[in-house]
């Protein structure tokens, strides 16, 4: 079954027994991000909250909380395939020739048809108001010391300002009153740049709110997708079909059509404010920064919409998960720049820009520094403190493998950089600054005479076949199972 929205993920999910319904009378301030916690520390289901306190509308969290539904959501079970069809897209020629080009028709026909559509209405636009208060949802406040009610999967929709590139983010905001949040994208994201160049421009830049959609639209807004690429036919891409759009009724912006809510208004970028704390992906309170304010001028939404949100803290929570699809979409688009690796993991444990492990087949002496300052120049990779790159005998997603070949092929003053003063994550709790920090590289591959290793390079310890062999056949009259 095609999974257009979130009710349609809603009734996958409960035929396959990934999600429970809550009928008890929740409250959303702390209550309910106790019980998700819970849920998502011991590997439970998604669940819907039918009760909430003070709302009519249900509440559905931990929906992508595993990769069993993160497979039913986005329909797929190698998620690499996504980066793949990125890869091949940029492979295809386009042909001379009358003939040739008709040969290569279905191929064209299959890439438009990720290509998202405009229509003139939707499942969001069943009611549209443009009075609208961040009152009527069921806004979450998750941690005691937060600074209030947070959106936390907000799809954050905005366009260039110049190019007109269309964007979705999923940027927490905090509630300030009843028409007013604070935007909290972070510097090095696309929509803090759109808000960068409005200020220059002295505009407001129009934004809206999204909350729900198809799954592959909420994975796309956490995806760290190129600038260039927009980020609906990212998600079109992804689901193998196009999002279907429908028009904001009091900004100039397009917004899917199935929707659960769609919370109109701009960002005022001089309108700045103090955003937090927050309790956050690291597992501390993020303290208080400036970030931008939000009005809202408007809504979209369904008859029955259903508010969908997460909770954030000390890993390993629901975004984890998100953040192992990333890690497998977007290995096929690293190879594509450096071809030499073969594998790379994103432990949850380090929040994902903490802490990255990269296998290579290496080549020529100084390649693993290579591909490290290359992959410091990529995207939100550029964010990562810390990148280990071993060789590619080496199981990039055991831990203990990964150990063994740092103590074992890197010595700590030779195979060691470190960069200072570069970009880092804004959470980073440990950096010097906030946005600016340092990064560690340890180079765990085999060093080689080239590379300046003198001593005789050691042989690994591996059995010979004619012992292998004969324990091989031995080994159920060993009596040990
Ligand atoms: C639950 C959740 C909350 C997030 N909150 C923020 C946030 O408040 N600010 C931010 O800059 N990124 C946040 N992110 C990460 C961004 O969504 C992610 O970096 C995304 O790629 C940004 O989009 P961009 O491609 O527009 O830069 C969050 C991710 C998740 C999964």
């Amino acid at each position: 079954m095609a999974i257009e929205d979130i009710h349609d993920f809603i009734k996958e999910l409960e035929k396959k027994g990934e999600l429970k319904r809550v009928k008890t009378e929740v409250d959303s301030e702390l209550e309910i991000a106790e019980i998700m916690r819970r849920q998502m520390y011991s590997n439970g289901p998604a669940i819907l909250f039918e009760n909430v306190k003070g709302f009519e509308m249900p509440i559905l969290a931990n929906a992508f909380g595993s990769m069993k539904r993160l497979e039913i959501g986005l329909e797929m079970t190698d998620f690499t395939e996504i980066g793949q069809r990125i890869v091949d897209m940029t492979k295809m020629d386009i042909p001379s020739g009358i003939f040739n080009k008709i040969k290569k028709l279905p191929e064209l026909s299959k890439m438009t048809e990720s290509f998202p559509k405009l229509e003139s209405s939707g499942p969001v636009t069943e009611i549209t108001s443009n009075t609208a208060s961040f009152a009527d949802l069921p806004v979450l406040k998750s941690w005691p010391e937060d600074a209030g009610r947070f959106i936390t999967l907000g799809l954050v929709a905005t366009n260039h300002p110049e190019t007109g590139v269309r964007n979705l983010g999923v940027y927490r905001m905090q509630i300030v009153d009843d028409t007013h949040a604070l935007m909290h994208w972070q510097k090095h994201k696309r929509g803090a740049h759109h808000s960068d160049i409005s200020k220059i421009k002295g505009e407001k830049i129009p934004t809206a709110i999204i909350i729900g959609g198809d799954p592959a639209t909420v994975f796309s807004s956490i995806a760290p997708v190129p600038e260039g690429l927009d980020k609906y036919l990212f998600a079109g891409i992804t689901r193998k079909k196009g999002i279907k759009m429908v028009k904001c009724k009091t900004i100039d912006l397009e917004v899917p059509a199935n929707a659960e809510i769609v919370l109109e208004g701009y960002v005022d970028p001089s309108d700045i404010r103090d955003e937090g704390p927050f309790g956050d992906h690291t597992g501390y309170y993020t303290p208080v920064e400036p970030y931008p304010t939000f009005t809202l001028t408007g809504i979209m939404r369904r008859k029955d919409p259903i508010y969908v949100t997460t909770v954030v803290g000390k890993p390993i929570l629901e975004d984890a998960y998100i953040g192992k699809v990333i890690e497998r979409s977007f290995l096929p688009l690293i190879r594509m720049f450096h071809p030499e690796v073969v594998d790379f993991s994103m432990p949850a444990a380090g929040w994902f820009q903490g802490f990255a492990i990269i296998s290579i087949k290496k080549r020529y002496p100084g390649q693993a520094k290579k591909v490290m300052m290359g992959l410091w120049g990529m995207g939100q990779l550029s964010l990562t403190k810390m990148f280990v790159v071993v060789d590619d005998d080496i199981n990039v997603h055991d831990m203990n493998d990964v150990i063994w070949a740092i103590t074992t092929r890197a010595d700590a003053a030779r195979d060691t950089t470190i960069i200072n003063n570069t970009p880092t994550d804004t959470l980073d709790p440990a950096s010097p600054l906030v946005n600016l920090g340092s990064k560690m590289g340890i180079d765990a591959t085999q060093k080689t005479r080239e590379e300046g290793y003198e001593r005789e390079i050691q042989k690994q310890v591996k059995v010979d076949q004619e012992t292998k062999n004969l324990v091989d056949s031995k080994w159920s009259s060993y009596g040990l199972e």
